[in-house]
């Protein structure tokens, strides 16, 4: 019995100083050590926000602004897409924009997709038909711009960083770049709202770049708002219709308690017990 007990103990023992041994160099490099370096960089992010009064879809009751859509189409047209791709999206896919067929149709002709002579076999690019989806872009500039079909699912909140990313260019505080040692190189730009603070991406907006046919506003922010809310629609054009389903599965669910509660009170009725 005492042998078995002075073995526990000598085995916690040892474990005891194994996990001390293990765990004290590193707790006295937290307590005492250098403090971690913090990137120049780090010194000029800033979390960014969405537009100022959000989005037409945001919360429980949100719906899509189509002529917003539609605007953000137009910019992704006229200026992302000199570099970016879509290609998750379809032309016929506009059609859920308020577009109707003849549009759609019109809109695919005015781009250009890569396809195969059908009779010499060489590459060549075609008008797009309305089952086609978005041409590839072949970038030449520095970095890579993404496919921009997902990217507000692809980055948290992405709606709003979007907007922030698109309004985040500018010039750093000059005098307290100096003092950590941050500079932007040659081939990027600050923009305080990317995480790593320079990108490669130039600021594609500048006010007044688009002219909307509806003479919607064409400050920078309000066509990051446009654009966000497009890039929105393309990662998720079903996005509307899951919030209604929500409710009407909340709606169906208390008329199921309801039904369920007058049925337990019929069928329980002559069953009381009587009162003393
Ligand atoms: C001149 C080319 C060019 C144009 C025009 C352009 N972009 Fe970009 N974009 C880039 C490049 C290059 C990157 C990659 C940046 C990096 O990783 O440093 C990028 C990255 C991005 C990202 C991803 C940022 C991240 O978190 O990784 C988003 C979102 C984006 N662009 C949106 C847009 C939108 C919206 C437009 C149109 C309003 C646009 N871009 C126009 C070149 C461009």
């Amino acid at each position: 019995m005492t042998i078995r007990l002075g073995g526990i103990l000598a085995g916690l023992a040892i474990t005891a100083v194994l996990v001390l041994w293990s765990l004290l160099p590193g707790a006295y490099n937290l307590a005492f050590g250098p403090a971690p370096e913090k990137q120049p960089s780090a010194y000029f992010y800033e979390h960014g926000h969405g537009p100022a009064g959000g989005f037409s879809f945001d919360g429980p009751f949100g719906k899509w602004d189509y002529a917003q859509l539609q605007r953000g189409y137009q910019v992704y047209k006229e200026v992302c897409s000199a570099c970016h791709g879509l290609r998750y999206v379809s032309f016929r896919n506009l059609k859920q924009l308020g577009y109707s067929d003849a549009e759609v149709a019109a809109e695919a002709a005015s781009w250009n997709v890569p396809s195969i002579d059908p009779t010499t076999g060489d590459q060549v690019t075609n008008p797009a038909k309305p089952t086609d989806a978005f041409p590839p872009v072949y970038y030449a500039g520095q970095g890579h711009p993404p496919d921009l079909s997902l990217i507000t699912k692809a980055r948290h909140d992405g709606s709003n960083y979007v907007y922030a990313l698109l309004t985040g260019y500018g010039e750093p505080d000059p005098a307290k770049a100096a003092k950590v040692g941050f500079e932007t190189p040659d081939g990027l730009y600050f923009n305080k709202h990317f995480p790593n603070v320079n990108i490669a991406m130039p600021a594609p907006l500048s006010d007044g770049q688009v002219t909307f046919a509806d003479g919607a506003p064409n400050t920078t922010a309000a066509m990051a708002t446009d654009v966000a809310a497009f890039l929105t629609w393309t990662a998720e054009p079903s996005l509307i219709e899951r919030k209604q389903t929500g409710w009407f599965v909340i709606g169906f669910l208390l008329f199921a308690t309801a039904l369920a509660f007058l049925s337990y009170k019929q069928i329980w009725a002559g069953l009381k017990p009587k009162k003393a």
